[in-house]
């Protein structure tokens, strides 16, 4: 038997901390909570994605009456990026929830199992790391890649 242990590396920083092209991401991506469409959860989530050909792409949680049929805004953002931008690369990927109190969680939102499953398929396209920022209104993590993300992911590749 062999013990073993996943480390995460990821940093915790302030808003104030991130670079500006981090920053604008973190900013997209709080502009798109409110372009959610969330009347059963209440709960806002908008993600914002930038590609190799320098385009930011964003989406947001779309829910539906039928519940299954929504779509959390990490895939919302990523299936209109490929769709819309099937040749390029995504290099960044930024996610910002507001709470049904109104505001913007303080601890940074954590995508679904379901998400990090997606956006794995689009690291994996990219061949190199997609960075992800989880924004709360107390802290924003940073992480270097989706794989880290999703620790012993499934992958056909
Ligand atoms: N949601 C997202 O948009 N992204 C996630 O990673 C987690 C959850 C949405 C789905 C649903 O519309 C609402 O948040 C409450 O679960």
């Amino acid at each position: 038997m062999k013990e073993k242990e996943i480390i995460i590396p990821m940093l915790e920083v302030s808003y104030s901390e991130l670079n500006d092209r981090q920053r604008h991401l973190v900013d997209m991506a709080r502009e798109a909570t409110g372009r959610s469409y969330a009347p059963y959860s209440k709960f806002r989530v908008g993600a914002a994605i930038e590609l190799d050909n320098g385009q930011i792409v964003t989406g947001s949680n779309q829910e539906n009456a039928a519940f299954p049929s929504g779509t959390c805004a990490e895939r919302t953002a990523a299936y209109y990026a490929h769709a819309t931008y099937p040749d390029a690369r995504f290099k960044t990927i930024a996610i910002a929830a507001v709470g049904t109190d109104g505001h913007e969680i303080p601890e940074p939102v954590a995508p679904c199992g379901a998400c990090r499953q997606a956006l794995l398929e689009y690291e994996t396209l990219a061949h190199h790391n997609v960075e992800v920022i989880l924004v709360g209104s107390r802290a924003i993590y940073v992480l270097p890649s989706v794989r880290s993300t999703l620790p012993l992911a499934f992958s056909e590749f």
